[in-house]
């Protein structure tokens, strides 16, 4: 992320904040149809990745669930789609299954490849 540092600040605060709201289970699930809608590209990279086809992990289960922040006027602002419950996931996310049961560890290389493109 190119922004300024207190807007990190404000933006890591939002997450945990976020976090905190979605261990209660506040924001509904809309599914990754939804999300196709607008983000093609991640779908039909996730839709044929072990995530889709082994693990059961669709977008929200790692984006967080979508039903206060999908809306275009939230998700186009970061900050207001944090708010709104979207996850951008850490490595520690990630190591909740990978390193464990014969899934491979986690690494810098590997969190790279988590959509097989480049977006932008
Ligand atoms: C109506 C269109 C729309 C829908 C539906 C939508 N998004 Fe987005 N999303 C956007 C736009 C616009 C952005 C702003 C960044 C960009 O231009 O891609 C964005 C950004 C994002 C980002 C990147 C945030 C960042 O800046 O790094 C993630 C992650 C994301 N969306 C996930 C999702 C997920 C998961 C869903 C489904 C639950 C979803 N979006 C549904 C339009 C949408
Ligand atoms: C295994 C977890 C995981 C799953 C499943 C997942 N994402 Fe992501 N996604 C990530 C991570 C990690 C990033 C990169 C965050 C960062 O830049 O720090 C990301 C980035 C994005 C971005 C920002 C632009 C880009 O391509 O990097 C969008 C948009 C997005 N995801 C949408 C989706 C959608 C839509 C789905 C479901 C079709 C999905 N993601 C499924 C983990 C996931
Ligand atoms: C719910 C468990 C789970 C979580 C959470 C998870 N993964 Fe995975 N991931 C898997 C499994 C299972 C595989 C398949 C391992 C195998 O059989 O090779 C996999 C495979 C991958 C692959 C290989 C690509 C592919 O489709 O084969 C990448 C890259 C990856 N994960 C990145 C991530 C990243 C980055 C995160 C965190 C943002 C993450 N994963 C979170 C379970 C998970």
């Amino acid at each position: 992320m190119k922004r300024v540092p207190l807007l990190l600040l404000l933006v890591a605060a939002l997450l945990l904040l976020t976090v905190g709201s979605l261990a209660n289970g506040e924001h509904a699930k809309v599914g990754p149809e939804r999300c196709k809608m607008c983000h093609a590209i991640q779908y039909n990279s996730w839709v044929k990745s072990k995530h889709a086809t082994v693990a059961k992990l669709n977008c929200e289960g790692c984006h967080g669930n979508g039903g206060d922040y999908w809306h275009p006027n939230i998700m186009k602002d970061l900050p207001k789609a944090k708010a709104a419950g979207l996850i951008l996931p850490t490595k520690e996310f990630c190591s909740k299954c990978h390193g464990k049961n014969g899934v491979p560890a986690m690494t810098d290389a590997l969190f790279a490849q988590v959509h097989a493109h480049k977006a932008k």
